[in-house]
Formats: structure tokens, sequence, C-alpha cells
């Protein structure tokens, strides 16, 4: 079935208040439910609650006992006939925590009780209206043995304790404000806890507990600093202060996603946790701070305003995106963070928008939520909350938010109430804005300019347009904020006039229609326009850029972001040039200038080190795919081994020189700017690797031996795992021995061999199924081992008989009977089979029909295997 945004009715019974109680068991949890239903005023009609896969063991109304007749439930819910207009509905249903590979609702992850309610998990617990805009307070009381569970958890504050006689305990939780079920969360089972305080800036002082595994609070540190800095940035930042006392983390092995915001009780992918420099990755350690950040800010953007309908999911999410994003600008190098947000929204939201699955920020239909949580939802709801900080400035951003919260605290509302809530508080219409949230698609810019030696002018002309997206033939301009400069052919930046008005060094053009064509005065030489500055709006641009002038904005642009987008084009113009070559079987040509000017970025010194390691980077293999029909696979992985192995040779001297003037100190900071020297160092031991000569493996083989961190770990590690013999084998094999007891440095050790381009990767990634840590049940070791396998190998994953996608089908179709929701997450990259050559085209087409023709397939992977057939 499908659920239509246009079909939004609002529930027609509130629930006041909820009581829940669990006899936790592994195999059979007892759950009560006291639910104070009301009916709302002017509705009539039957009452119906969510519930599935519960086995409903009792039902009264104000403690009566209903008749037969009285209800009827089926596999998805149960109604109530004639309810009258305000009760009290108890019911006790029986559910199987263990039995719950899904792991959506009540399930065991490594024996500790968690669960997950978002989006629809809760109906898995409890009967209830399992809608986000049914907002109810919590009383929450868990029983289970003091020997399994000796810490029992759940939002809100503790009120009660005790000690029930026969071996059980229980506690009782009460959670203050009105949350809607997906909010819900319950922990149990033998938990050490690692614990700090916070005060907050009206002087609450908060109690701060992360608790984890056994054994495994050493390396909770890091997260724990993270989120103090989260507390202090949201007070400073956006003057939001944390609204109870105790906030509480645990971090579980088994989780479909990164983490949950639950009120005062967010779970954790334990991943995005635990960190220590041996186990730890820098890019690790950034992500902790970013999700920390992320499910902390959720407390004000999610929880005191939250959703009206899951339509809406990008209100919460696409702004705190934004702020996480902004947090970690804030800790770290802004220009940096940008260009990583940059980066991974064109991996992954990019082909997402130009695909079958392409939908608007705010979609308008879906058959499962889960498929919704998507970087559409997510990155570019941030870069549409990005577009509006820009439009407003952070005073005027402030002020909406602010009007926003005054507005709507304890509601659930909309998107539209959001920007409202800014055009309101600024005094602005912002209507013509809002169809970023409902047009589906990337919008192209072409860029076009002429400079008049005469008259001293330069005519800039941008022009806008948007592919058809499925279900949206019609698409309508953009209002397109293009921050933008000229930067003359001295390298020195021109002053902007336009009109006769000097607008300074920068400015924001709006192109709001098809087309807009300025005519900058007073440009004496040929200037080269720097256009999407800080890629001010989230589209394609087509600029005819000269080598010249692309080495002109890499070495001058003053907008950092601007630089290495410049050396990004200039790069992957050339990559599509060599692919053509190695097409038409002609030697490619290998531009001398491109790469002495990636040799002028790499030394130069004035420049932070975690921005040469970006900028010297080469376009990845998916994302040059996503610039050429049909996706020439073999080639484009060729064209960038042979540009990366010139670049290695070229530059070998400065790559080895810097790689030794880089050596760390000695002691483990796991701060920006030491990851930053550990980046670029790394990234020159990578391009030495590249040039394939014997001394740089065996410096990649001594880069391994003494490395004394995660990150310089692995990356000698991808060096060595990328070229075949024993030195190879026998660092595989050291890891394995060292890392074999640690989930998650093993999930490294199954990821990075599914990645390699070795040609025997697919039988290594079939054995590795029978490998003892590995498990189906288990989403992260699924992720590692056939997750990086579909998505991070293009080459292997291509194999042109099939074979990886045979490969890849057949454990989706074994994985969607388990845990459908990460099944569907994986199977959209099938969607791309249009793209590719037609022998390749029609083996990917084959393996998704045969996994759609399954019995019994989920509705997640029926929806995604659907649309990516039909799109
Ligand atoms: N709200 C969580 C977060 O962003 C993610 C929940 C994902 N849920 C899901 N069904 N995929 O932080
Ligand atoms: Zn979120």
């Amino acid at each position: 079935a499908v659920i239509r945004l246009s079909e939004y009715a609002a529930p027609s019974y509130a629930v006041a208040g909820v009581a829940l109680s669990f006899d936790l068991a592994p195999t059979g949890t007892t759950v009560r439910a006291d639910l104070k239903i009301e009916r709302s005023a002017g509705q009539t009609g039957p009452l119906t609650l969510d519930g599935e896969a519960l086995d409903l063991k009792s039902i009264t109304i104000d403690g009566q006992p209903l008749g037969d007749n009285a209800y009827t439930v089926t596999e998805t819910g149960l109604t109530l006939a004639d309810a009258p207009s305000k009760f009290t509905l108890t019911t006790e249903v029986l559910i199987d925590p263990v039995e719950n590979t899904r792991l959506e609702g009540l399930y065991q992850s490594n024996g500790i009780f968690c669960t997950q309610c978002e989006a629809e998990g809760f109906r898995r617990i409890t009967y209830f209206p399992d809608r986000p805009d049914v907002l109810s307070t919590y009383r929450v009381t868990v029983r289970g043995s003091k020997d399994v569970c000796p810490i029992l958890l759940s939002n809100g504050n503790l009120v009660e304790q005790r000690d029930l006689g026969d071996g059980r305990h229980e506690a009782v939780w009460e959670d203050p404000f009105p949350k809607p079920s997906y909010l819900f969360a319950l922990v149990a089972g033998k938990l050490d806890s690692y614990e700090d305080t916070f005060t907050t800036m009206s002087g609450r002082k908060v109690d701060l507990k992360i608790w984890v595994e056994p054994g495994n609070a050493p390396y909770c540190a890091y997260a724990m600093d993270a989120l103090k800095r989260s507390m202090k940035w949201d007070e400073d930042r956006f003057g939001l202060e944390y609204d109870l006392d105790i906030f509480n983390i645990v971090a579980v092995s088994d989780f479909n996603m990164g983490a949950m915001e639950n009120k005062s009780l967010n779970v954790f992918n334990a991943k995005y946790i635990l960190a220590d420099p041996e186990t730890a990755t820098d890019a690790d350690y950034a992500n902790i701070e970013a999700i920390v950040g992320h499910e902390y800010f959720h407390n004000w953007t999610g929880n005191r305003v939250t959703c009206r309908d899951w339509f809406q999911l990008s209100l919460k999410e696409g702004l705190t995106v934004f702020r996480d994003q902004e947090f970690s600008a804030d800790m770290r190098s802004r220009a940096v963070k940008r260009i990583q947000d940059v980066r991974m929204l064109r991996a992954r939201q990019f082909p997402e928008d130009a695909g079958p699955l392409a939908h608007p920020v705010r979609p308008e239909s879906y058959m499962e939520i889960n498929n919704f949580y998507t970087a559409t939802v997510y990155e570019k709801g941030a870069e549409v909350i990005r577009m509006q900080h820009a439009l407003l400035g952070e005073d005027g951003f402030q002020k909406g938010m602010k009007l926003y919260f005054e507005r709507h605290d304890g509601q659930a509302v909309t998107c539209d109430d959001f920007v409202a809530a800014m055009a309101d508080a600024n005094g602005r219409d912002m209507t013509g804005f809002k169809p970023w949230y409902s047009q589906a698609g990337t919008p192209k810019v072409t860029a076009s300019w002429r400079h008049d030696a005469t008259s001293k002018t330069l005519t800039l002309t941008l022009t806008q347009a948007t592919e058809p997206t499925p279900g949206q033939k019609q698409k309508q301009a953009l209002p397109i904020p293009m921050r933008m400069g000229l930067v003359g052919s001295d390298g020195k930046p021109c002053n902007l006039i336009l009109d006769g008005q000097d607008l300074g060094a920068e400015t924001v053009l709006m192109l709001d229609e098809d087309s807009l064509t300025c005519v900058f005065e007073g440009v004496d030489n040929a200037a080269v326009p720097s256009l999407n500055r800080g890629f001010s709006a989230p589209i394609v641009l087509k600029a005819p850029y000269s080598a010249a002038e692309s080495i002109l904005l890499m070495g001058h642009d003053p907008d950092p972001f601007a630089r290495w987008e410049a050396g990004q084009q200039y790069a992957t113009a050339l990559l599509l040039g060599m692919v053509a070559d190695l097409r038409e079987k002609r030697e490619p040509v290998l531009d001398e200038g491109f790469i002495a000017a990636f040799g002028r970025i790499l030394t130069d010194s004035s420049l932070d080190p975690a921005f040469r390691s970006l900028a010297i980077t080469l376009p990845s293999e998916d994302y040059l795919a996503e610039q050429m029909r049909p996706v020439a696979v073999d080639e484009i992985h060729e064209a960038r081994q042979r540009l990366r192995k010139a670049i290695g040779e070229t530059l070998s001297r400065d790559l080895s020189r810097l790689h030794a003037e880089l050596a760390d100190d000695g002691r483990f900071d796991p701060g920006a700017d030491a990851a930053g020297r550990r980046a670029l160092r790394n990234t020159a031991l990578i391009y030495l690797g590249a040039a394939e000569t014997p001394e740089a493996v065996t410096l990649a083989k001594t880069r391994y031996d003494i490395a004394d961190n995660m990150t310089d770990r692995m990356a000698a590690l991808a060096v060595l795992t990328e070229c075949a013999g024993p030195e190879r084998e026998a660092a595989l094999a050291d890891f394995h021995d060292r890392f074999k007891d640690d989930e998650q440095v093993m999930d490294k050790w199954f990821a990075i061999q599914a990645m390699s381009g070795l040609p025997d990767t697919l039988d290594r990634v079939k054995a590795l199924l029978d490998h003892p840590r590995f498990s189906m049940k288990k989403p992260n070791k699924v992720r590692a081992l056939i997750g990086s396998f579909a998505m991070g190998n293009p080459i292997r994953f291509h194999a042109a008989d099939g074979s990886g996608y045979d490969f890849v089908i057949d454990k989706l179709i074994e994985l969607d009977r388990l845990n459908p929701q990460v099944a569907a997450r994986l199977l959209g990259t099938f969607g791309q089979w249009r793209r590719l050559p037609a022998d390749r085209a029609r083996l990917m087409k084959t393996a998704l029909e045969r996994l759609a023709e399954t019995e019994g397939l989920s509705r997640d992977s029926t929806e995604i295997a659907t649309k990516s057939l039909a799109g």
C-alpha cells in the first residue's frame, strides 16, 4: 500500500498518558500497557491501534474485560468497534526479543536488551497509535533478572528502584516531556558506565553516562568529550540548553543505523562511540564527534519540536544535520568540513537524485518509511537549511530558530511551519523558496562568460535546468543562490561592479529564473569567474574553464572550497578525456600541467595539511561514473590508476620528503590539526604506493609495523592490500591476529579486503562469509563485507560476467528474511543498472528481477526493487 502526504488526517484519539511495564525475558517478554485515551473533538468512528508481531494475552477497558466482538486483531493492528470517548485501555502482549532479527522494536544485541522505535518499531512492542503526532508522557516499569540485567534504563528520570526478592528487580522511569512513540527507549543488561557531569548555562547539573558492554568503558573518553562540547556549543551558538538532570548514551554492537536520539537515552551503534588511538582512525573520531553531536542536537530539533508525519522527516533530519555540520566546522576546519560534506553529497545524494529512487526532500508518498532515511532527506535537506541560513544570515537565521521554538515547542509540525518561522521572524516572503522541498532532482547550472576589452565588461550568463525524475516530469526554476567572485588573470580578486554599484570582492547572485545575465563593469583583464563558492547551492555546475583558468583558480581563489573545486573539475575533465582515449584504444594523454599544479598545492606549506590532502585526492570512480552515460567502468578505473601512478612517479621526491617531514612527535592527539598532518602524510604514502615501486612496498610495510595508531596502520594496510604478494598476506594475517577479538576493528579487516581491486576479491569475500566473526545477523558485519564490496569496489562488483551482481543479490535475498531494512538499503545500488553499458545493464537487471520475484519479499525490498526496475 502506498501512503500519501495528501491523505494526511489528524489522529482521532489522543493518548494523555502511557504506563508501560516490561517483564524482561529473552524469548518471552511481557509488556503491559495502560493508555489514557481520549477521543478528539468532532471525531467519530472506531479506534485503531498499530501492532505487529504481538501476541495479545489480555485486553480491558477501564478494568473490564472485553467480549470477543468488541475488538478485532489483524496482522497490523487492533480495532475497537465502539470505544468510549475517554477511557483507560489496558493490554498485555508477549513478544520475543531473541527472534527479532529485524532489530526494530525490542531485541537483543550481544545479550543486551535494547529498542529501536523510529520510525515504526514501537508497534512491535505494544498496541499504540504509532505515529509522530500522538504525543504522551510515559511512565515505564522495567523488571528483569538482577543477574542478566543489573542495569535497567528508560527515558527521563529514575523515580523508583526496588528488589523483587526472587532474583529479580525493577526500576521505574518517568519522562516529563510529552513525546511520540518513536522516541521511546528501553535498555537492560550487563553494562559498564563511563561518567561525567555538565553544568548548563542556567546552572543545572546534568549527570552524563555512557553505557557499554563490560570492559569497554576505557574507550568512551572521546565520545564523552564530544558530548560535553556539543552541549556547550548548542548553548553558545543556538542558545539551547539541556532540559533534564540526566543524559544517557548506550553503545550496542548490533544496530541498523548510526544512532538514535531517544529522549535522554540515546542508543548508538558502538562504532560511533568506542575509540582509542590503536583501534580508531581519525575518520572514526570525526564521525563520533559528528554523530554524538547530531543525536544530542535532536533534543531540540526533533524531540522538543517533532514531525507531524513522516513526510516531514527532513524537518528534524535536515536541520539536525545542518547543526552537526556547523558543530564540526566550529570544532575543526570549516573549509575541510565543507569539502568533506560536499564530497559525501556528490557521492550519495546526487546519484540518488539522478536515479530511479529520486524523491524530494519532503517526499510525497512511500511504501515503507524506513526506505526514506536517505541522503536526500538528510544531506540535501541540510543544504536546503544552509541556503536559508545564507539568505537570512546567522542573525536572521537565529531569529527564525527562536520564533520556531516559541511557536512550536511541544508540537508536531511541518517543513512549512519551519519556513514560516524563518520568514516571519525576518519579515520576508519565503514562498519562492519552498519548491526546494518539493522538487526532486539536482538542478544543472550552465555558466558562460565573455570579456570585452574595449568596454571593460565581463558578461556572465547562468542558465538552469532540472531533468525529469520519476513521477515529476515538469520542473520549475528554483531560487539558486550563487556566491561568486572574479579572479583576475594576475591572481588578484577584482571588485564586482554591477549597474554602477560596487559590491566588493564577493556577492551572491540569485538565479531564480531559467536564466540570468550580469554585466560586470570595470573589468580590465580577462578575469575568471569563481562560481558557487562554498557550494552555496546544491547544484551541478557546468562551466567551460580552460586548463589555464582552472590552474589560476586552484592557485589563487580566495575561497578554499573553490580552490579545491577547481582542482576537482580539472581532474574530472582530464580523467574523462583519458577514459575517452582508452575507449578508442588510444594512449591516454597525461597532462603535465595538471600534475605540476597538484605538486604546488602539495608543497604549499601555507595551506592546512588536511586541505592539501583533500586537494590532491582525485575524484572517486563513482563520481566520474556519474559524469558519463553509459558508464565505462573498466576505463574509469584504468584512467584513475594511471593518473595516480603518474602523480606518484612525477612527484615522488616531494611526496617522500613530505612523508618524512610530517612524522608524529609520538604522543597521539585526535585533534583536527594532528589528524590533518596524518591525512597528508598518508595521502603521500598512498601516492607513493600507486607508483608501484619496490621501495613503496617496503615503506608501507615499515609503516604498518611501526604504526602506533589505527589511521597510520590502515593507510599502510590499504597500500599493501592492493599489491599481490607475500607482504599483503602477511599484513592481513598480522592484522587479524592482533585484532580478532575486537568487533569494530574486524569490520575494518573485512571491509579492506572487500574493497581490494585485485582479481581474487570476490572469492575472498565468499570465503570470509564463513569466518567465525562474520554473521548475517550483524548489520555492521554485513555492511563491512557485502556492503563494501557492492558500494566500495566498482571494478569487482561490476565484473563483466555478472558474478558480482549475482553474489550480492543471493546475499540480499538471504538477508531480506532476517533484516529487511538493512537489505533494502544495500539493494538501492542496483538502481544504477540503466546507466551501464548494455551487457552489464542486462546482467544487473536480471539479478534484480530474480530478487523481485522472490516469494515473501519484504515491503522494504519490494519498494526498492519495483522502483528500480520501473524508474
Ligand atoms: N533518527 C536517527 C538519526 O538520524 C536515525 C533513525 C533511522 N531510522 C531508520 N528507520 N532508518 O539520527
Ligand atoms: Zn538524525
